[in-house]
């Protein structure tokens, strides 16, 4: 007998304000062609007003999965939160959640990958499970970045791309009869990476302990305050590694793409994700996007896309899904995953 890692449930939110391109080119010179065919954006959403949080997002949709799947907050051994807009400094998300949920005193921890959230989110509940140090867990990826987005000229190549929202699974461990079984339900791999060479690519700086007084009026002057890309560099790298990812997770488990029944990719640029796909010669009716409506929500990516392929019937139990995701740091990863 071995341990799995199966999902029992994913939920979403986003908040009601939407933003679209026409709305940005008020505050900036951009325009709805350029943000369209570059990204395949076309609105995002904001938060209605100033103050809420991450862990308020990530609330919504945890109740929500907790709904799905038939559990109380006391039924979970463990909380696991990816974001990189957390409520405050410290303490992280995770403990947030814990008391925004009612839950026991449970553990309950951040994960910093950036958009690689949900992919080492997963990985990181998998070893708890397969360790049997947890059981029922909940995933949570939220993100609020619209307060730090620099929403004029000077920041749009960066700002145009990014929305806040939330996505949350419940997953449970159970027994099955052979680790390697493809066709049990379940987690059934996951492939990480991360390369620090390229954290000044994609970063936001201050405030931070690199910098001497932690935050300098100059800091905000500078724009150091919003995040920073070097968007050619960025895109180059998230083609290579996520074609990386899915290559390692499907030699690995000697699976074909033709196999795979969804593949779930970050949504960062569609360019991105299109060549991707062409790459692993797989039909598009097989890659889940929605960039279009929500833009880049970082960790809250996939959890977002899984939610509302499931609500679409696109995705059913016993589909072969694969995750990919590549985000700052650079970090990236992907998991196979029996739904
Ligand atoms: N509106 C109008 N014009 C713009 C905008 C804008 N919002 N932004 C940039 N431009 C201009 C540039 O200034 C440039 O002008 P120039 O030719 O006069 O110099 C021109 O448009 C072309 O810019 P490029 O940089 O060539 O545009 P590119 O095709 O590379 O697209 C983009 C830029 C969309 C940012 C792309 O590089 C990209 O998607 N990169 C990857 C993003 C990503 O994967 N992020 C990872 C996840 S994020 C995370 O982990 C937190």
């Amino acid at each position: 007998m071995a341990l799995r890692s199966i999902i029992r449930s994913v939920s979403h939110y986003v908040p009601e304000r939407r933003v679209t391109n026409d709305d940005l080119s008020k505050c900036m010179d951009t325009n709805d062609a350029w943000i369209t065919e570059r990204t395949g954006i076309k609105e995002r959403r904001f938060i209605e007003h100033e103050g809420v949080s991450t862990s308020q997002l990530g609330e919504i949709a945890a109740r929500g999965a907790l709904k799905l799947a038939g559990w109380a907050p006391e039924d979970l051994d463990l909380i696991v939160v990816a974001t990189l807009s957390p409520d405050y400094y410290f303490p992280g998300v995770g403990v947030m959640l814990q008391q925004r949920l009612g839950c026991r005193t449970i553990p309950a921890l951040d994960i910093r990958a950036q958009c690689s959230g949900l992919v080492y989110g997963l990985s990181c509940v998998d070893g708890y499970v397969k360790s049997r140090q947890a059981s029922k867990i909940l995933l949570v990826c939220a993100e609020v970045q619209s307060p730090v987005l620099d929403l004029t000229t000077r920041g749009r190549e960066m700002s145009v791309l990014f929305g806040d929202g939330a996505g949350a699974l419940t997953i449970e461990g159970c027994e099955v009869a052979h680790d390697g079984d493809l066709s049990q339900r379940g987690i059934i791999d996951s492939y990480l990476g991360s390369d620090g060479s390229g954290a000044d690519v994609l970063c936001m700086k201050a405030p931070g302990t690199a910098i001497p007084g932690f935050l300098r009026p100059s800091d905000l002057e500078q724009g150091l305050v919003h995040p920073q890309m070097e968007g050619k560099v960025v895109f180059k790298n998230a083609v290579t590694r996520l074609l990386e990812s899915a290559n390692v997770l499907m030699t690995r488990n000697k699976v074909s793409a033709e196999q795979i029944d969804l593949i779930v990719p970050h949504q960062a640029n569609l360019r991105i994700n299109e060549m991707v796909r062409q790459q692993l010669g797989v039909a598009p009716e097989r890659v889940f996007n929605n960039i279009q409506r929500y833009g880049n929500t970082t960790a809250a990516t996939i959890p977002i896309c899984l939610s509302e392929a499931q609500q679409q019937g696109v995705l059913k139990e016993g589909a072969l899904v694969m995750t990919l995701a590549f985000g700052a740091g650079f970090t990236w990863g992907g998991n196979l995953i029996r739904w």
